[in-house]
C-alpha cells in the first residue's frame, strides 16, 4: 500500500491513477481543497483528511509514503504564512514521526518520498548574479520566501529524523516548475499560463525583464520520478536529495518558445508583449539536474511542446469551460483568497 497525501492536487491526481495502473494499492489523505478528480478504484482508499491532524491508523499496512500534500507556491504561502508554517513543515513532521514509529515498531524501512522544490536555491539578492551560477544539490541554501523556507525545514527535519532512525528513509525530490495537462489543471505555472493567454487572448505578456531563469519540468517525469523512487535501491535514495529537471530557460525566451510551437503546429499567430513597468520579482535561479541521471540513470526526457499543444488542444476541446482565465479553481492563490475561510477557518 503506498500512501499519497495531497492525492488530489495537480500532481497527486495524475500520479495516483499511474500508481492504480501498476497494480498498486493507495490511500490518499487529502483535504480536498480544490476538488476530488480522483476515479473510483476498488484499489483506492480516499481519506478526506488534514495531514496537521495525521493519525497512525494512515500508515496501517503501508510501505512507503508519497508526500504532496501542503500549500504548492510563493502567493498562497504569503498570503496564509501560519497555515503554510502548520501545512509544510509541521504536519510534514508528525508524519515522519508516525512513520518512525511504524518502521521501528515492524523493524521494517519505510521510504518517505517528499515533494521538495528547486525553489530552495531562489534567495532574494540584488546581485541577480548569484543566482544564475547553476545550483547544484551540494550548494548551501537559506531561502527566505516563506513558501521554498518551509519545503527547506521540512527536508532538514526529515534527514535530521533519518539520522536517529536507520529504517526511516527520506528522499527527498527538488521538482523544477511544472508543465502539463492533469485532472486538477493549475493554470499558475509559466507554461500553462502561456498556453492559456495564447489561446484567450492571442498574446503573452511577459513582465519585468523576461531575464529570470527557471527551472522547468514535465508533469508526467515528475510522476515517473515519484514511481521510480519507489523501487530505486534503497541505498543510493536514502537522505539523498535530488533536483529534478528537464531543462533552465530564460522566461521570455520560454515566451518566445510557446508562440514558435503554436505557429508551427496550430497555424495560429501569438504576440509576446512585454511590461516592463510591472516588476515581477525577478525570481531567478539556474538549476543542475544531472546527479539524478548520473547515480540513478533517470533522466526527465520530456519537452514543453507537447504539453502546450496539449493544453492548447484540452482547451479548443472546453475541457476547462468557457472562460478557465476567470475561474479560481485553476489559480491556487484566488481559490484561497476566495475560499480559505470557509475550507480551513484561518482568516
Ligand atoms: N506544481 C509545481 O510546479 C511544483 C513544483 C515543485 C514542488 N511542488 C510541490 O509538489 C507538491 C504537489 O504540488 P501540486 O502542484 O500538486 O499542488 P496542489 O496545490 O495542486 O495540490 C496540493 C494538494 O494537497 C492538499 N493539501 C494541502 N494541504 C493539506 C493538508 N494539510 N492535509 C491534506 N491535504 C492537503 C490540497 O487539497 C491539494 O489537493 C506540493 O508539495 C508542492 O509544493 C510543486
Amino acid at each position: 500500500m503506498i500512501l499519497v497525501t495531497g492525492g488530489a492536487g495537480y500532481v497527486g491526481s495524475l500520479l495516483v491513477p499511474e500508481l492504480l495502473a501498476l497494480g498498486k494499492q493507495v490511500r490518499v489523505v487529502d483535504t480536498l481543497w480544490f476538488e476530488n478528480p480522483l476515479p473510483q478504484h476498488p484499489s483506492l482508499e480516499l481519506i478526506r483528511g488534514d495531514v496537521r491532524y495525521a493519525q497512525a491508523d494512515w500508515l496501517d499496512g503501508v510501505e512507503a509514503i508519497i508526500h504532496l500534500a501542503g500549500l504548492s507556491n510563493d502567493p498562497t504561502a504569503d498570503f496564509a504564512p501560519q497555515l503554510n508554517a502548520e501545512c509544510n513543515v509541521m504536519a510534514t513532521q508528525k508524519l515522519a514521526e508516525l512513520a518512525t514509529k511504524k518502521a521501528e515498531r515492524e523493524a521494517k524501512p519505510i521510504r518517505f518520498i517528499f515533494a521538495s522544490s528547486c525553489s530552495v536555491y531562489y534567495t532574494a539578492t540584488p546581485e541577480a548574479e548569484l543566482n544564475m551560477h547553476g545550483k547544484s544539490e551540494d550548494t548551501p541554501v537559506s531561502p527566505t520566501a516563506n513558501y521554498s523556507k518551509t519545503k527547506r525545514l521540512a527536508e532538514l527535519d526529515l534527514l535530521r529524523i533519518a539520522e536517529q532512525t536507520p529504517e526511516f528513509c527520506p528522499i527527498i525530490l527538488r521538482k523544477g516548475t511544472l508543465f502539463g495537462l492533469s485532472p486538477r489543471m493549475r493554470f499558475d505555472l509559466v507554461i500553462n499560463v502561456f498556453t492559456l493567454n495564447a489561446w484567450k487572448n492571442g498574446k503573452l505578456t511577459v513582465y519585468g525583464s523576461g531575464e529570470a531563469w527557471r527551472p522547468l519540468l514535465h508533469i508526467r517525469d515528475a510522476v515517473d520520478a515519484y514511481i521510480y523512487m519507489l523501487s530505486a535501491p534503497l541505498e543510493k535514495v536514502r537522505s539523498e536529495i535530488f533536483n529534478v529537471l528537464h531543462k533552465n530557460y530564460r522566461i521570455l525566451e520560454l515566451a518566445f518558445w510557446v508562440t514558435e510551437v503554436l505557429e508551427q503546429n496550430r497555424g495560429v499567430s501569438i504576440q509576446v508583449k512585454r511590461d516592463r513597468s510591472v516588476q515581477s520579482g525577478e525570481r531567478s535561479y539556474y538549476v543542475l539536474g544531472n546527479k539524478i541521471q548520473r547515480q540513478l540513470g533517470f533522466s526527465p526526457e520530456r519537452g514543453a511542446a507537447q504539453a502546450v499543444l496539449e493544453i492548447w488542444d484540452a482547451l479548443q476541446a472546453g475541457a476547462f469551460g468557457d472562460d478557465p482565465a476567470n475561474d479560481p479553481r485553476f489559480y491556487n492563490i484566488r481559490w484561497f483568497k476566495q475560499e480559505l475561510l470557509q475550507l480551513t477557518g484561518v482568516n
